[in-house]
């Protein structure tokens, strides 16, 4: 029986990085199971997801669904060693930050089982964000280690981890956006909203931001200043909704709320928009490579690539209305200069090196 490879999802980031190196192992001919822990269950936070990436069924959907860190990672522990006990995968594949990776390169690594981590080496060092924990042990317990930007490299070698471990392949999650970039569309949203030609889009979900009521407060406060200038789109992410509805954030009449949007709405509600404030980490990347300027409303970024060449920068909810003011004055940011390889290649280079590895 040829070698198999079994990828485990869960969360929305994970969609557009596996889907391009799902494709590119298909053509290579490489028997595959696609794993959803169900981490992301709404429609519009992963269905919606599959079919706009056209990803295929997952062939399993463990349903674990949300919880406390502990319950929901070790639930997905229990149900992801069954899988990995009944389909002996030669290789898991895990993608990114979520609790899905960590709970998956775990039962890899406690059943011998190979692990390949595609986005390793991002480090933000802050520990309070969950995420953190996660790449820094999925790196640890990883055999083939991806990484998508040059620092990644550095912060991996700094760890210990074995050069010959390493691979510097680019940004399959940009492969996603160049292949779809076309179909983008957000008129839907801009009409039904009645959004005038220049608008601003914003994403907030991070505990860091979200969890905590003063937090909360303030970030509120900064973003009705942003609602003063521009019309601003936030599609609300199920964690801190209801804080957010309750905070009067939307009684603004320049601040409007919408349900989480699919990968095509939203890039195109992003690619028609003057600028956006997020605290995501995916959307520095996707605004980087569509050249809208991203105010990150964070103290620190693991993607420090956005900062030095994309159209990234960090702000706090202190000069954020400052920083909107010189966006809006200023020259719309010029086209050219995207991250090393993230040219829509970096999937088939994963592939291509997975192979190599199957084969050794
Ligand atoms: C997770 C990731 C985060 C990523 C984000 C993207 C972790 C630790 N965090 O955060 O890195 O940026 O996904 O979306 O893995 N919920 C729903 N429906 C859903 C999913 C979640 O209502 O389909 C609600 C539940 O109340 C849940 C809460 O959102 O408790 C948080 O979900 P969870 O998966 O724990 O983390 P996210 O905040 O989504």
């Amino acid at each position: 029986m040829s070698a198999l490879v079994l990828h485990v999802t869960g969360a929305r980031p994970n969609f557009p990085k596996a889907a391009p190196v799902i494709a590119a192992l298909e053509r290579h001919g490489v028997r595959q199971l696609l794993v959803h822990t169900g981490q992301h269950y709404d429609r519009n936070m992963s269905e919606v997801f599959f079919r706009d990436l056209g990803l295929p069924e997952p062939d399993l959907n463990l349903g674990i669904g949300s919880g406390s860190h502990a319950e929901q990672t070790a639930a997905m522990m229990t149900a992801l060693e069954s899988v990995f006990l009944e389909q002996r995968p030669d290789l898991v594949m895990v993608y990114g930050d979520v609790n899905s990776t960590l709970a998956a390169a775990l039962v890899a690594a406690k059943l011998g089982i190979r692990c390949a981590h595609v986005e390793a080496g991002l480090r933000s060092f802050d520990w309070t964000m969950p995420e953190e924990v996660n790449r820094v042990v999925t790196d640890r317990l990883s055999d083939l280690l991806f990484a998508t930007s040059a620092d990644a490299l550095i912060h991996l070698a700094r760890e210990g981890v074995d050069p010959d471990r390493m691979h510097f392949t680019g940004n399959p999650m940009i492969d996603t956006l160049v292949r779809l970039r076309d179909r983008f569309d957000g008129s839907r949203v801009v009409a039904e909203l009645g959004l005038p030609p220049t608008y601003a889009v914003a994403t907030m979900h991070r505990p860091g931001n979200v969890d905590d009521p003063e937090t909360l407060a303030r970030m509120v406060a900064a973003l009705r200043g942003v609602g003063d200038r521009i019309d601003l789109v936030l599609p609300v992410h199920p964690r801190g909704r209801q804080q957010l509805e309750a905070s009067g954030l939307f009684d603004h009449p320049r601040v409007h709320a919408t349900e989480p949007l699919g990968y095509l709405e939203f890039l195109g509600l992003v690619e028609g928009s003057s600028l956006v404030v997020t605290d995501s980490g995916g959307i520095q990347e996707e605004t980087t490579v569509l050249r809208i300027p991203c105010l990150t409303l964070r103290p620190n970024t693991e993607r420090p690539v956005t900062i030095t060449h994309g159209t990234n920068r960090l702000v706090t909810t202190d000069d954020l209305a400052d920083r909107v003011d010189e966006v809006l004055a200023g020259p719309a940011p010029a086209p050219g200069q995207v991250p090393p390889l993230w040219d829509g290649a970096a999937g088939e280079r994963i592939a291509g090196i997975v192979v190599g590895a199957l084969g050794a």
